[in-house]
């Protein structure tokens, strides 16, 4: 695995899509990211690069109209899981994103995905299941800060 730190500064798109590609090495199946911070901060950039590096399908965009998208993984390009990508702005607050995306049945396990959620701020306190927490910030010259916190399961070993 790329070595991942768990703070980093990302001066450009390219640079916060590439911290998804070394993000995603570190990902398996039932996983889930919570990708926090206000508007435009770049959580859908981010998504597209774990989808990147995950090796799925399709185009990672930001889902307006639809709360989740299953990506399949692409064996062209060495994927071996499902990315789910979830717009938690339209779910609400919820305890588990996970079950959410089971009850939609979206014809994807997410046992067996990797399942990334764009959330607002202040709501990731409410859940209570173990995930990843990666949490994008903006400075005044238009740079994003990005900081992993894992919480729970074995990520504070994964991180470290
Ligand atoms: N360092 C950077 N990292 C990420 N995006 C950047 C950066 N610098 C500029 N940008 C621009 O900021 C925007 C980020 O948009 P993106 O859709 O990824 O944000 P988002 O957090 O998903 O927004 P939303 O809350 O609407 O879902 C893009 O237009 C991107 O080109
Ligand atoms: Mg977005």
């Amino acid at each position: 695995m790329t070595q991942l730190d768990t703070a980093a500064t990302l001066p450009t798109v390219e640079e916060t899509q590439a911290f998804g590609r070394r993000l995603a090495g570190a990902l398996r199946a039932g996983d889930l990211v919570v990708l926090t911070g206000p508007l435009g901060a770049g959580k859908t950039a981010l998504a597209q690069g774990i989808g990147a590096g995950l090796g799925v399908a399709g185009s990672i965009t930001s889902p307006t109209f639809v709360i989740a998208r299953v990506h399949r993984p692409d064996p062209a390009r060495g994927g071996r899981l499902p990315m789910v990508h979830v717009d938690a702005y339209r779910l609400g607050m919820v305890k588990d994103p996970r079950a959410e995306v089971d009850d939609l049945d979206l014809d994807a396990d997410v046992d067996d995905s990797v399942t990334v959620v764009e959330w607002g701020e202040g709501l990731v306190e409410q859940l209570s299941d173990a995930y990843l927490e990666v949490r994008i910030s903006r400075h005044d010259d238009d740079t994003r800060e990005v900081r992993l916190h894992g919480h729970g399961g074995d990520w504070p070993q994964r991180l470290a």
